[in-house]
């Protein structure tokens, strides 16, 4: 397995190109399904979960182009995919697939929708928690699916199609948003969602859903109108840049200092993050080409930040912040409160250094004035770069086992951070 070694202690300067985000490629790779027409999807990442889920869609009969190679040194454009699901010849996505990716699950929807059955594997444990479909499924079942659960399969028969109904989901959820979203562009009628996830990505997947023919009103908000239809088209769509990216990259300029262009950012899409970004003592600016992100002077000042569901701080950055914060001069307090086993960077985090203290959602930090180089182990997605930050900030060398959760999520880490100063190596497996 490969590792990634940092030697640390070099500022952040230059410009990091941000790639397209990977939670709005996989819902949009997955709603090729929902027409037999060509679905063409512009500034895909080149990312393990993207490759992973097209095996997935394959399966199903999805036939894949892809062209746009990209140019230049560092390949960030992303690629051109030409999706089409003509036929689609197999309605069951295999445990085996779907238990590495989560957000293959989400494949249900439009398989119902469109074909009328599907037997999709329940996605099983995940590290951060235990992340139950009831709310999926609850949707579904109101659009008009006759659910059972069989052999650890969800299986699932609409032989009449589905209607539109009218869901009001008693928890955000991102995966139940999109997956009912999915389905209701394909279901007779209208569908209201009230209390949907207002993910800049759940409005990428509506934006797409519109030029594929559904009517989508009250797109970004928590209230979705979808009017659904009998036949979709297909279209031409561009991912939306990466948040989470963004937020990394932001959060990794705080920490080392340096003065970098986050290329392509969309502020809006982080507006909270940023804002707890400068109340560390960061400066950030929105200009044109991206979100500049600098810290010149040496202090990082405490926070005090809780995760929440859109436009608040996002559990996708609150590993990434708490090493920021490692280093703070003085107490911060970091709750988590979207996954309840969100912390597994914490004692990775600890072998660097940090001080931190857990009591049950909540991680008291308090600021170290260095922290030093060990062997560490990525765990999950996130946790995974929140180490790479902590490597960046610490005295010699940090070395990551394990980097296979970073390629799941990070376009081109190594070569983003190198461009900009960072001695970043990645050893592969011998
Ligand atoms: C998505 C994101 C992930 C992000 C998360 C929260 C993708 C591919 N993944 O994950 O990066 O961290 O949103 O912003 O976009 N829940 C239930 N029942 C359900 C579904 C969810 O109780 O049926 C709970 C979960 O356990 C969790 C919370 O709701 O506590 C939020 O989960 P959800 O928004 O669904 O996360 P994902 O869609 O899995």
């Amino acid at each position: 397995m490969d590792r990634i070694q940092i030697t640390g202690g070099k500022q952040l300067n230059g410009i990091i190109p941000i790639s397209g985000a990977k939670n709005a490629a996989l819902p949009l790779l997955i709603a090729s399904l929902l027409t037999d027409d060509r679905l063409t999807l512009k500034n895909v990442p080149n990312l393990a979960d993207v490759n992973l889920l097209v095996r997935i869609l394959r399966n199903h009969g999805v036939d894949l182009a892809v062209d746009g190679k990209r140019t230049g040194p560092i390949q960030h454009l992303g690629e051109t995919f030409h999706l089409t699901a003509r036929d689609v010849v197999d309605t069951t996505a295999p445990y085996e697939m779907v238990s590495r990716m989560r957000a293959s699950f989400w494949v249900l929807g439009p398989l119902i929708a469109r074909m009328g059955i599907a037997k999709v594997s329940l996605p099983g444990g995940c590290a951060i928690g235990t992340r139950p479909v009831d709310l999926h499924l609850m949707g579904l079942k109101a659009l008009g699916a006759e659910i059972e659960i069989e052999g650890g399969y969800v299986i699932a028969k609409a032989p009449k199609g589905l209607r539109g109904a009218h869901i009001v989901f008693p928890k955000v959820s991102v995966g139940a948003t999109h997956n009912v979203l999915l389905a209701a562009a394909l279901a007779r009628g209208e569908t209201v969602i009230e209390n949907a996830a207002r993910e800049p990505e759940i409005g990428d997947v509506a934006d797409c859903l519109v030029k594929m023919g559904a009517r989508i009103d009250g797109i970004g908000t928590s209230v979705l109108r979808i009017q659904g239809r009998e036949r979709l088209e297909g279209a031409v769509h561009t991912v939306l840049p990466d948040r989470i990216e963004t937020g990394t990259f932001a959060f990794a300029v705080a920490a080392t200092g340096g003065d970098v262009l986050l290329e392509g950012a969309k502020a809006t899409h982080l507006k909270t993050a940023l804002d707890v970004l400068v109340e560390t003592g960061a400066r950030v600016e929105e200009t044109p080409r991206g979100i500049r992100v600098a810290r010149t002077d040496g202090g990082i000042a405490p926070v005090s930040v809780e995760t929440q569901p859109f436009p608040g701080f996002p559990t996708d950055l609150q590993a990434q912040l708490m090493a920021l914060v490692t280093r703070a001069g003085g107490t911060s307090v970091i709750r988590e409160t979207i996954f309840e086993n969100r912390f597994m960077h914490v004692q990775e985090l600890a072998r660097l250094g940090a001080d931190i203290h857990l009591h049950g959602d909540t991680a008291t930090i308090k600021g170290v004035k260095t922290l030093t180089g060990a062997p560490v182990m990525a765990t999950d997605l996130r946790a995974s770069v929140s180490l790479v930050i902590a490597g960046l900030m610490a005295e010699g060398m940090t070395t990551i086992n394990r980097v296979y959760h970073l390629d799941r999520g990070f376009e081109q880490l190594e070569q983003k951070l190198t461009r900009c100063g960072a001695l970043v190596e990645r050893i592969a497996s011998g």
